[in-house]
């Protein structure tokens, strides 16, 4: 997730694109860039915040037109080269996004002569514009003209982009477009900008224009035109908004939690995107240097996290045993560290951290360098330090996430998860194509499932609030649905402060049964799959205290009704993918019970989003 800006205006525009990037830092911050056009184009980048871009800003950069970025890194590590804008001649582009066919385009165009110089997918962009415009590398004769150029190219791209461009050959305009990613035309007195939120420019204007998919904006000083993808004039209505600053950053949601929360339906979807193949049941991981006879090799899997990336790790043991049939142990950094582990150059770690920053995981996974082992990371943030100390470095995609309790980098962990553990399967023979081509297609599904989840979120707000001056909560689960529990009860306790524990199922008469009577709240994980019949006879035991039930259930199971207090839907999906999808219904939970009791949702007490110190 990166923040993308664009100005066409006549005031000077490089204080203005510098103001705007300030205001979407949030959306990233690892590097930042600025075009200016007067006459040619006047590109500065850097690494670092946008206090670093304007150090490099020479004073009398002057011009009315210009287009800015502020990077968290996908493809390709934070670096000045890496960094937006990416020019091709005289056409400078800034991006946000994922183009998912980037390679065979990139190869195509380095045979033609194009000469890429970062690891960006967004670099190919500007080069195929410009092949679009003038026809080769070498050519100074236009054969389209520049709206063309970009219509063409976006009819070849794949995936999701908000895009703004400039060309100094087309001295008095500016371009946008998007798909998949939001992108937002702001209308101020004889001056236009374009965004990926409203937050870069509320402090100029209210009034906006919210651009559809596939939707292209020709921005110039007379006004902004908008057309579809064949060249078609659309009419457009302009919307006045009335946030404030931090009611934009958060994109109107009340809590950064609850806009994470809702984002997970793109994050599900970016982390998977361009890596699988439901043709041939295959994934793309390009970043795991593993080859197959590695991953055949692997006799034991070490999984270590901390705090919901261990939730996340423990998943993990159940998709790699179940899919790939490799024994896993999962361990908490901060126990693992000070352990003797039997490991060996057949075991593989996979470290599991979203920020790459928390001391217990990287300690525990350097620990493992003494044994010749492989190593995995799996994190959020590029350029992080556990990225340093594995040996492959999965990235999940799931932008910045500011709500101290994880969200959607726990759904984009378990994404990744899934991934490894097809290929794994997959190169070991474990599966066959159309086993995985089943896991495939329902993955792709997911998205629009949790989005189904959000849209019925009405329904777990009753119910958290209807339970929210409880003192103790319960979470049940069994198989992939205990990790599930555990990490419902972990959400619900780090932002509500409600003691809550997670069970599994079978464990309830070992002790738990002892702590459940008369109205305690028990939240059962009851999707269909090979123990739904164990988890129904839990929820008669723990019934059977008179305490009241809340069960997590499909939507077709109406046999559930009979047994409990409330039931939350999820939609139906293979067993395996059930946790992705009944997660989104924990954290809306525990988001609902937080707010009900008026807690500080996005800074819990006592809790830090990285914990860098042991
Ligand atoms: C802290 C955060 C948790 C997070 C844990 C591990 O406790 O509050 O949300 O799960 O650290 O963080 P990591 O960055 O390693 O995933």
């Amino acid at each position: 997730m990166c923040g993308i800006i664009g100005y066409v205006g006549n005031q000077e525009v490089a204080p203005i694109i510098v103001d705007c990037l300030k205001k979407l830092e949030y959306r990233g911050y690892d590097s930042a860039g600025l075009t200016v056009l007067n006459g040619k184009i006047e590109t500065y980048k850097t690494v670092g915040k946008i206090k670093e871009l304007e150090k490099i800003l020479p004073k009398d950069l002057k011009g009315n037109i210009g287009i800015g970025h502020t990077r968290w890194a996908t493809h390709g590590v934070p670096s000045t080269i890496n960094s937006h804008p990416h020019n091709s001649g005289d056409i400078s582009v800034v991006h946000n996004g994922i183009i998912e066919n980037y390679l065979p385009i990139k190869e195509r165009l380095q045979q033609e002569g194009y000469d890429f110089v970062s690891d960006t997918d967004t670099e190919v962009i500007a080069h195929l514009l410009h092949s679009k415009l003038y026809g080769s590398v070498d050519s100074k004769s236009k054969i389209s003209s520049f709206i063309e150029a970009l219509r063409s190219t976006l009819k070849e791209i794949e995936g999701s982009y908000a895009i703004t461009t400039v060309c100094s050959s087309e001295p008095g305009m500016m371009l946008a477009a998007r798909k998949d990613s939001p992108l937002i035309i702001g209308i101020g007195d004889n001056e236009y900008y374009a965004a990926s939120d409203v937050t870069a420019f509320l402090s100029h204007t209210k009034d906006v224009v919210f651009v559809d998919d596939l939707n292209l904006v020709m921005i110039r000083p007379e006004g902004a035109e908008f057309f579809d993808l064949d060249g078609n004039v659309l009419k457009k209505e302009k919307t006045t908004i009335d946030w404030d600053i931090e009611a934009a950053e958060k994109a109107g949601y009340e809590h950064f939690m609850l806009k994470e929360i809702h984002e997970q339906a793109t994050s599900v979807h970016d982390t998977f995107s361009g890596k699988l193949s439901e043709l041939d049941g295959s994934v793309n991981l390009e970043e795991l240097k593993m080859s197959n006879e590695e991953i055949r090799n692997i006799e034991r899997i070490e999984i270590i996290a901390c705090g919901t990336s261990l939730n996340a790790g423990l998943v993990g043991k159940y998709l790699f045993e179940n899919v790939a049939g490799i024994h896993t142990d999962v361990d908490i950094g901060s126990e693992f560290r000070y352990s003797n582990p039997i490991m060996d150059e057949n075991t593989l770690s996979i470290a599991i951290t979203q920020s790459g920053e928390t001391a217990d995981t990287l300690a525990a996974i350097r620990s493992c360098r003494s044994y010749d082992c492989n190593t995995i990371a799996i994190t959020n943030v590029v350029g992080s330090s556990i990225t340093r100390d594995a040996n492959s470095v999965i990235y999940t995609r799931a932008g910045p996430e500011i709500g101290v309790a994880a969200t959607k980098t726990f759904t984009a962990q378990l994404v990744t998860l899934y991934l490894l553990a097809i290929r794994f399967a997959r190169a070991r023979g474990m599966i066959d194509v159309n086993e995985a081509k089943d896991l495939l297609v329902n993955l792709k599904r997911v998205p629009g499932q949790i989005q189904t989840i959000l849209n019925h979120r009405d329904t777990i707000r009753e119910c958290a609030e209807m339970f929210a001056k409880e003192r103790d909560y319960f979470f049940v689960g069994r198989h992939l649905n205990y990790p599930i529990a555990l990490e419902g009860a972990l959400k619900l306790k780090e932002i509500s402060y409600i003691h809550a524990e997670g069970f599994a199922g079978g464990e309830l008469k070992h002790g738990p049964l002892a702590l459940i009577d008369d109205g305690t709240p028990v939240v059962a994980i009851a999707t269909k799959g090979h123990v739904y019949e164990k988890i129904l006879s839990n929820i008669k035991e723990i019934k059977a205290r008179e305490a009241r039930v809340i069960a997590v259930a499909n939507e077709d199971d109406r046999e559930i009704e009979k047994y409990v207090d409330w039931v939350l839907r999820v939609p139906a999906t293979n067993e395996l993918l059930s946790p992705l999808l009944s997660t989104v219904v924990l954290q809306l939970l525990a988001y609902y019970t937080a707010l009900a009791r008026g807690c500080s949702i996005d800074k819990p007490k006592n809790l830090a989003k990285s914990v860098t110190v042991e």
